[in-house]
């Protein structure tokens, strides 16, 4: 089958890969027919992570099921499904709190395992034709058959992490929210706020087709090419602060001049943005090792963050990988409702042979390339 296999630094190619396999009778085959391109695919894509050549991306899988193992009980052949990008076993003590980005089962040694992705386990991206899901009765969630799979195919990853943002921050009705990142995650974060009530949702970047995205959705776009944003909030909300903060950068932060890399930027502006006593959610990603970071410490992963205004202002942080089984169910109901329509950030669907133009045109966030959605069953 085809599968996009990563080969070095800014460079991933389309090729022939074995066929997946029932390996175990909990696993099923799935026919993938979206796979979405991410922020994150972008870490090794650019070579800042361990990632090994031969490695097939893909995390974000929807797709109808193909075969399923003998001791499979809830799903047939013909399914529409989709994949929570955490692989998860649905037993473990962490799965059985809700917290299944942090499976203990799935990936011995670490909490926590995903397709396609480095450090994440033994599970090969859905960038392809075909993908084998574990614990399929635990990490298939069925789909109606509807003309709505550039929604549905948000809930692998990033409608779910955005939301995870807002609960993180526990965003509530009424409330003022800012959203660091126009990004993907960044937009689903403003696009949750807003489903959750919050009356007001800045959304800082510095690209312009993004900022306008947030402004659609009927957010208050915020440049930061234009400024330190935490002043411009500041001035918005009367020299409060907001109620709460969503960080969706992470540790490729810009300095406000984009000169270079800050990886602290954020959260510092975070602390700086949200009022005494708010919480700021941080879904954005940080590393325990980073080899390319600016200097010693953030080659370690630890960065000058301002602990002290922190617990001056009382704030409280929540972070980590996003359960999204814990809130794909509902986010889907939202969206079979009609109440959701996270589709608004798909910028680009294209066939799965066209993967090496996608990856390199969203990693320079160039042409408005906001979120790709790759659909291998079009590559024939
Ligand atoms: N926690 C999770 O489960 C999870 C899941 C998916 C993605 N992520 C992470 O979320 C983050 C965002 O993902 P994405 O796909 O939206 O990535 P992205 O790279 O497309 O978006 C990041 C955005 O941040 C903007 N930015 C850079 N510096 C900034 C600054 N100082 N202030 C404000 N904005 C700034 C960039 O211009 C860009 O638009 C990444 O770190 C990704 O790895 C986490
Ligand atoms: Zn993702
Ligand atoms: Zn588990």
């Amino acid at each position: 089958m085809k599968a996009v296999v990563y080969e070095k630094p800014y460079s991933v190619a389309v090729r022939d890969v074995d066929d997946p396999r029932i390996e175990h009778p909990n696993d099923v085959i799935v026919r993938v027919t979206s796979s979405a391109i991410c922020g994150s695919d972008l870490h090794m894509y650019e070579g800042r992570t361990a990632a090994e050549p031969g490695i097939v991306f893909g995390h974000e899988n929807l797709g109808v099921v193909e075969e399923t193992g003998s001791g499979v009980v809830s799903l047939s052949k013909g399914d529409r499904v989709v994949m929570p990008f955490n692989v998860a076993c649905g037993f473990c003590k962490n799965c059985l709190a809700g917290d299944t980005g942090f499976c203990l089962t799935v990936n011995p040694g670490f909490a926590g395992g995903a397709y396609g992705y480095v450090a994440m386990g033994p599970y090969k991206g859905g960038q392809a034709d075909r993908l084998r899901v574990p614990f399929a009765d635990f990490n298939c969630l069925k789909l109606p058959q509807s003309d709505l799979e550039t929604d549905f195919i948000l809930l692998a990853d990033i409608f779910p992490t955005g939301y995870h943002g807002c609960e993180l921050a526990q965003v509530s009705p009424g409330e003022s929210v800012a959203v660091y990142g126009a990004g993907p995650v960044g937009l689903m974060a403003a696009y949750s706020a807003l489903l959750r009530g919050a009356a007001t949702v800045f959304v800082v970047d510095r690209v312009s087709e993004r900022l306008e995205k947030a402004r659609e959705i009927g957010a208050v776009p915020i440049d930061f090419s234009k400024g330190d944003p935490v002043p411009q909030i500041m001035d918005r909300t009367g020299g409060e602060g907001t109620d709460k903060g969503v960080d969706a950068v992470g540790y490729q932060a810009q300095a406000h001049d984009a000169s270079h890399e800050e990886p602290a930027s954020v959260l510092n502006s975070l602390v700086d943005t949200v009022r005494p006593t708010g919480r700021l959610g941080v879904p954005g990603l940080y590393v325990p090792s980073d080899p390319g970071g600016p200097d010693e410490h953030a080659k370690h992963g630890q960065l000058l963050v301002s602990i002290g205004r922190m617990f001056e202002k009382g704030q409280r942080m929540g972070t980590g990988q996003c359960n999204v089984k814990r809130y794909n169910r509902q986010l889907r109901d939202l969206i079979i409702a009609g109440r959701a329509r996270p589709s608004f950030v798909v910028s680009h669907e294209l066939p799965l042979d066209q993967a090496p133009q996608a990856y390199e045109k969203f990693d320079k966030r160039v042409e408005g390339y906001t979120k790709v959605v790759l659909h291998p069953a079009l590559a024939a």
